[in-house]
């Protein structure tokens, strides 16, 4: 199938996924790439559109980003947001200078209806503004069509030519009606049809890996969470038994969660593949048996992970292609040059330099997190794997404070078992973003029945948050509480406390260690 793409081209704009987000919410492929990128590379993708992101240069400034002035003459259309709104104005001959006055947060904007970004939406709409330049003179040809009270041209546009420009931020939730804005650009302008689905994408992966893999051995880490299962899922269906996944469970998993990998990839389970557990707990606790040092208990884990994942990959013996589980935000993070936001997180990303292959595939490198759950549901994953919480990679290991012992372990799962059983009843499961119990260091007396105990307290964390740099306490209705903290101490063995984080990130942060 012929899917049409949009260039999103980067000018170090803090927006430059969202944009290619909300142009994939409107079911047409969307791809960033550096400004620097070659003009024959750029044209060779033959892209049907281009958008200019945002950035935090000012276009007259030395050593300003600017644009090949062949991308101009590309015969497609260009759409300039914020910087690139300005920086379209004075390549193309007009004139932009420090704004009289700035405009940052909400701001009314009257557009012009008969501009072609702005037919489907209301006359004064709500925008998201973060400018100190503006367009102060467009350039020939263009017409001005949304302005403020203190910025005369809000948006321009040169139909003829194909260039259109906003000062303004669509791509942000703040601007009321943004999406259709982006959505007349790629489907009215650019003439893009719209047929980026999940299965035709299930469908080309599919084949593209059959005919690069060919007969050849692939091996994949699983840890059951959302990318690597999609990512598992997308090879078998493309190579069956050639696909062998090595499953280590550390002993530091959510209650049951090893068995439920096992049940759905295992020989019992749904997909047609080589599945290997190895039941690593014991070697784990060993390791950090003493050790009460977060950093430490996360180092630990991490080289005790590629460890175990090498000793199983030397019996499994040489194999042509490893599978990685990389989404679109690692690459663009760490991708285009700009400061990376990645952690220092233990994850797959270590295995590489351990394991003997030939070559890597990302099967869901272009893909968005919820792109990603998207497919999962498209390949028929059950719906609880599909839409897992994050779990870290060091699991219970950095839930449980100070040292880890197979009791305290026990105890956490338990906690967080109930928890997440009464969270899910209450019908709050999809509305908080993560939430889990940890188990504080501390011990303090209660009393149970007639007797005095000397237990452990369990805190339980839930967070709101989109990005999850950010975040808030969820506001759990006290019954909720009421009813974890009852099930809590009376059916976990060890704990006779529990209580609630109210703090949010920053200056906490999500996980307590
Ligand atoms: P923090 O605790 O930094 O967590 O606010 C932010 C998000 O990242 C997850 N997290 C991890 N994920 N390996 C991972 O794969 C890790 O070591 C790790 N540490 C934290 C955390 O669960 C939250 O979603």
């Amino acid at each position: 199938m012929k899917r049409d793409l949009v260039v999103v081209l980067d000018f170090g704009g803090q927006y430059n996924q969202l944009i290619a987000r909300r142009v994939r919410e409107c079911s047409v492929y969307c791809e960033v790439h550096p400004y620097t990128i070659d003009i024959e590379k750029l044209r060779a993708m033959n892209p049907k559109g281009i958008i200019f992101t945002g950035g935090p240069n000012s276009v007259y400034g030395e050593d300003s980003p600017q644009c090949p002035m062949e991308v101009y003459s590309m015969g497609v259309p260009v759409l300039g947001i914020c910087y690139g709104a300005q920086l379209m104005a004075y390549q193309l001959g007009g004139k932009v200078e420090t704004a009289p006055v700035s405009e940052y947060g909400k701001t009314e904007v009257t557009v012009d209806k008969n501009g072609k970004l702005f037919g489907n939406v209301q006359e004064n709409i709500i925008c998201w503004m973060s400018h100190t330049d503006y367009i102060a003179q467009p350039p020939e040809g263009f017409k001005v069509t949304a302005s403020t009270p203190v910025c005369p041209v809000a948006a321009m546009e040169d139909a003829d030519r194909g260039y259109y420009a906003v000062q303004f931020h669509p791509e942000v939730l703040h601007t009321q009606e943004g999406t259709k804005m982006l959505e007349a650009f790629v489907k009215d302008v650019c003439g893009c049809q719209g047929n980026w689905k999940m299965d035709s994408f299930v469908e080309e992966t599919v084949r593209a890996i059959r005919e690069r893999v060919g007969n050849g051995k692939v091996l994949c880490a699983l840890s059951g969470g959302v990318d690597s299962s999609v990512a598992a899922v997308l090879l078998s269906k493309a190579v069956g038994k050639n696909l062998t996944c090595v499953f280590v469970d550390h002993g530091l998993l959510r209650k049951n969660e090893g068995d439920e990998v096992e049940a759905v990839f295992g020989p019992e389970g749904h997909y047609d593949l080589n599945f290997i557990r190895v039941n690593a707990q014991q070697r784990f606790y060993d390791k950090l048996a003493g050790v009460t040092e977060p950093e430490r208990k996360r180092k630990i884990i991490g080289e005790e992970f590629i460890r175990v994942f090498e000793e199983k990959a030397k019996k499994i013996g040489a194999v042509d292609f490893l599978v990685q589980g990389t989404i679109y935000p690692d690459v663009i993070e760490s991708g285009l040059g700009k400061s990376a936001v990645i952690k220092s997180h233990h994850n797959v990303g270590g295995l590489p330099d351990c394991v003997d292959f030939k070559e890597i595939i990302e099967p869901l490198r272009m893909l968005f997190k919820d792109e990603v759950r998207k497919a999962g549901l498209e390949l028929g994953i059950p719906d609880y794997l599909v839409f897992r919480q994050p779990f870290p990679g060091p699991g219970l290991g950095i839930r449980i404070i100070g040292e880890v012992t197979e009791e305290k372990v026990k105890i956490v799962q338990d906690a967080d078992f109930i928890y997440r059983e009464e969270i899910a009843k209450a019908g709050l499961d999809r509305d908080i973003n993560q939430y889990f119990a940890a188990l504080t260091n501390m011990r303090s007396v209660g009393v149970m029945g007639d007797f005095r105990t000397y237990d452990y307290a369990v805190a339980l964390r839930a967070v709101t948050t989109s990005d999850f740099m950010t975040a808030e306490a969820a506001q759990i209705p006290w019954d909720v509480l009421n009813k974890v903290t009852n099930r809590i101490v009376n059916e976990v063995k060890g704990v006779n406390r529990v209580f609630y984080d109210c703090t949010s990130k920053p200056p906490g942060t999500i996980e307590f260690e």
